[in-house]
């Protein structure tokens, strides 16, 4: 295929959690992509190693989901889902709610991650006011959390920086359990580590100062992934649904990582044994071909809403929730990811994913290494006086070895199309192991 010339100006676009001005200078540029392989403007091959951003698990351009959007953009290009309805939609939701875990199969679109987040948290206090308990207006977040953009993600997110500029304006009335993240016990743990159920505790003492009845709900995701892979400890996400289930609080599952296979099932929550009340997705949803997310909740909570006059039941919306050219992609992903096993291939791969990421313990500078299905993370001593800089040279020079990485902080994360073979992961380590030798 032949390249299109390198577009030179670069300076309109303001482009998301990126340093412009580095970027600008030395820039990083895509053009085509298939498989599990992207296709730099220079020509060169870049095995993904992470997904895009944790959305491409069918892999790049994939045919069938390409023809479903082509098809769909042609036969209606877009229908309002405000007191009208497409065909689609419905398809979509119900095709998506077979593979839900029981009982969670009431279906809210959105088109992003952050649209999903702040569609659970309206969900969860609206509930509490249908059932007439309006008191429960308290939200709480865990520290390290990533929950999206939007002013209710970053107000029970806690990853400091994402904060720091808003800080005059988050949501009241939110409090934060403490993060999991614990080196020091959990080093080099291959899947849960077995120590640090106890902080999940922390919420009994979060409860009993607001006290129960002012709560409306706890989000976690099941395993935080943007701030670098922290895995939960074993029995930690139980004790959470216990805490919440003992004072009437919603528990939320923000899956917009960990859904559509990441973890080997369908859901990180059955991968991990525990049910929440709603949970977020995106990503993975569509493949990432088109944006759409959705919350998934359970039929109580739906119903609870039902029970009014007759009239709307929720004020909440988008004119895109349920976009026919989502709702296509949506599905053509699915089927996908169904033929081929993929919500599932995650298991029989992780053993080797595993093997392979932990041979790069003893490289140096490396502190941390650890993971679960088909995710992982490698974790640098932060450079004095610069931290963060050792995962950002990581990042730039794995992609100029042909391996794209995602990275936060000091931390490398690793998450690849779910398609991956095992020949392709060793790849990936072995090229990030040459790039870990030289990097100061
Ligand atoms: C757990 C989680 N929630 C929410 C989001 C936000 O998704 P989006 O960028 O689509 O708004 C992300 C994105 O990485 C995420 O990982």
């Amino acid at each position: 295929m032949t390249s299109r010339p390198v577009i030179d100006d670069l300076s309109s676009f303001w482009m998301p959690f990126t340093a412009n001005r580095q970027f600008k200078a030395a820039p990083r540029l895509i053009e085509g992509a298939k498989g599990m392989y992207y296709r730099a403007t220079d020509g060169r091959e870049i095995l993904d190693a992470c997904a895009g951003l944790w959305c491409v698990n069918a892999g790049h351009c994939r045919d069938e989901i390409v023809a479903a959007i082509q098809q769909q953009a042609a036969t209606l290009d877009f229908a309002p889902t405000f007191q009208m309805g497409h065909p689609l939609a419905f398809e979509a939701a119900s095709k998506v709610a077979a593979i839900m875990p029981d009982g969670l199969d009431r279906i809210f679109f959105t088109n992003s991650g952050s649209e999903s987040v702040d569609t659970a948290l309206k969900i969860a206090l609206a509930y509490h006011r249908a059932r007439g308990e309006g008191q429960r207006t308290r939200l709480i977040g865990r520290e390290r959390g990533y929950h999206g953009v939007g002013f209710g993600g970053i107000s029970v997110g806690g990853i400091a920086p994402n904060r720091k500029a808003f800080s005059g304006a988050l949501l009241p009335s939110v409090d934060h359990l403490p993060h999991t993240h614990a080196p020091e016990h959990n080093a080099f743990t291959k899947g849960q580590p077995t120590w640090g159920a106890h902080l999940a505790d922390e919420l009994e003492r979060i409860v009993a100062l607001h006290d129960p009845s002012t709560i409306a709900a706890v989000i976690v995701e099941p395993l935080a992934g943007s701030t670098g892979v922290l895995v939960p400890p074993q029995g930690y996400l139980q004790k959470l649904r216990e805490i919440c289930t003992k004072h009437g609080i919603l528990l939320i599952f923000d899956e917009v990582i960990t859904g559509f296979g990441r973890l080997g099932k369908p859901f990180g929550s059955q991968k991990l044994g525990v049910l929440p009340d709603l949970f977020t997705t995106a990503k993975g949803m569509t493949n990432g071909a088109v944006p759409m997310g959705a919350v998934f909740v359970r039929d109580s909570i739906y119903e609870a809403f039902m029970q009014g006059p007759d009239g709307i039941e929720l004020f909440h919306g988008y004119t895109y929730s349920g976009h026919p050219l989502a709702c296509a992609a949506g599905i053509g992903t699915l089927d996908t990811y169904q033929e081929e096993g993929l919500l599932e291939r995650a298991t029989s791969l992780e053993k080797h994913w595993e093997d392979a990421i932990h041979s790069l313990k003893g490289a140096p500078n490396v502190i941390d290494i650890r993971n679960i299905g088909l995710m992982g993370a490698i974790e640098f001593a932060p450079k004095p006086g610069a931290p963060g800089s050792r995962g950002y040279n990581a990042l730039v020079k794995c992609f100029e070895a042909g391996v794209l990485t995602r990275y936060t902080a000091d931390t490398l994360a690793f998450s690849p199309p779910l398609i991956v073979q095992k020949t392709q992961i060793d790849q990936i380590f072995e090229m990030v192991g040459k790039v870990l030798k030289t990097l100061d």
